[in-house]
C-alpha cells in the first residue's frame, strides 16, 4: 500500500469523524515517543493508525524522532539566514500571488497578531518557485501527517490563496527572550499542530522552550525530549506554547536562539471569516 492510496485517508477520516463527536481535548495527556520509521509503518496498519488517532484525541503528544536529518536542518537554517539577509522584514497577507517574506516580530509588531509571540519568522509558499528547494523533502514527510489527519496525502499542496486554504512552511527563530503565548490552534483544515524541531536545548539555548498544559493546569516542559530533526504533533486544541528562551540567562550569548519549522494548512486571506489561532486565558 502506498501513502497515495485514498483508502487510508478515508479510513483515517472516518475514525476522526466518529471520535470528534466527543469534546475536543484541551489538555495534554501522555507524551509518546516514536521513531519516524515506525511512525510511517503504523500509518499503513489500521489498528495502529486507529490507536494513534485515539491517543491524539485523548490529548497525547507524539515526538517522532529523526524525521529529518541534521544536515537537512542545517541547510534550512542557512536558507533562512540567506533569505532574511537579502530581503527586508515585511508583511503580506496570504492573498493570490503573495510572495515569500520574513518579518521580525517584536513586542510592538506582536500586538498586530491574535497571539503574542516574539520571534523572527520566514514564510514560504509553493507558488513562488521554492527558491531553496526544500518543499519536496518537507512534503514527503508532511504527506504522512496529512493522511494521519484524515486528509488526502497531497491535499492543499497545489492550492493558491483563491482556493481558500494554503500550505505554508514557516521557519523561525525565537531569539533570546523570544516566546509564544499559550494558545490553541484551529483544527478545521489540519487536525494537528505540526512542529519540526531545529535546535536542542543545552546546545542552542539554555532554558525555556515548548510546553503543553496538563489537566492539573501545569505547564509540562517538553523541550528536554526534543532533538534536531524530530517532529512534534498534538491535537490542535491541546493548549501549548513556547516559554521564554533564556530569560534567566541575561549574560548568555546573544546568538542563543531556538529554531523551529511549522507546517500548517492555513485559511488564506481570500477566505471570509478566516479562523486563526486563539490565545488562552491562563486562569
Ligand atoms: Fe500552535
Amino acid at each position: 500500500m502506498k501513502i497515495s492510496d485514498i483508502k487510508i485517508s478515508k479510513f483515517s477520516n472516518s475514525i476522526w469523524n466518529k471520535i470528534e463527536k466527543k469534546p475536543r481535548p484541551q489538555y495534554m495527556n501522555d507524551l509518546r515517543i516514536l521513531n519516524y520509521k515506525d511512525f510511517k509503518n503504523f500509518i499503513f496498519n489500521e489498528k495502529k493508525l486507529k490507536e494513534i488517532i485515539n491517543n491524539l484525541y485523548r490529548g497525547d503528544i507524539y515526538i517522532i524522532k529523526k524525521a529529518f536529518t541534521k544536515n537537512f536542518i542545517s541547510k534550512l537554517k542557512k536558507d533562512f539566514l540567506h533569505f532574511t539577509k537579502n530581503n527586508k522584514s515585511q508583511f503580506f497577507k496570504m492573498k493570490e500571488n503573495c510572495p515569500d517574506f520574513h518579518r521580525i516580530i517584536d513586542e510592538e509588531v506582536s500586538k498586530l497578531y491574535s497571539i503574542k509571540a516574539i520571534k523572527h519568522s520566514a514564510y514560504f509558499f509553493h507558488w513562488n518557485g521554492d527558491p531553496y528547494k526544500f518543499f519536496n523533502s518537507v512534503n514527503s514527510r508532511w504527506r504522512y501527517l496529512k493522511v494521519l489527519g484524515g486528509r488526502r496525502y497531497n491535499e492543499f499542496e497545489k492550492n493558491t490563496p483563491k482556493d481558500g486554504i494554503v500550505d505554508r512552511i514557516q521557519i523561525l527563530k525565537y531569539p533570546k527572550g523570544g516566546s509564544l503565548e499559550l494558545h490553541s490552534d484551529p483544527y478545521h483544515n489540519q487536525r494537528m499542530f505540526i512542529s519540526v524541531y531545529m535546535s536542542r536545548k543545552g546546545n542552542d539555548f539554555k532554558s525555556g522552550g515548548f510546553f503543553a498544559m496538563n489537566r492539573h493546569r501545569e505547564q509540562v516542559d517538553l523541550e528536554n525530549k526534543i532533538d534536531v530533526g524530530d517532529i512534534g504533533i498534538g491535537y490542535a486544541t491541546v493548549k501549548h506554547g513556547v516559554k521564554k528562551i533564556d530569560e534567566n540567562h541575561l549574560k548568555g550569548n546573544k546568538k542563543n536562539c531556538r529554531w523551529f519549522m511549522g507546517l500548517y494548512s492555513n485559511d488564506s486571506d481570500e477566505k471570509k471569516n478566516r479562523i486563526t489561532a486563539r490565545p488562552i486565558n491562563k486562569n
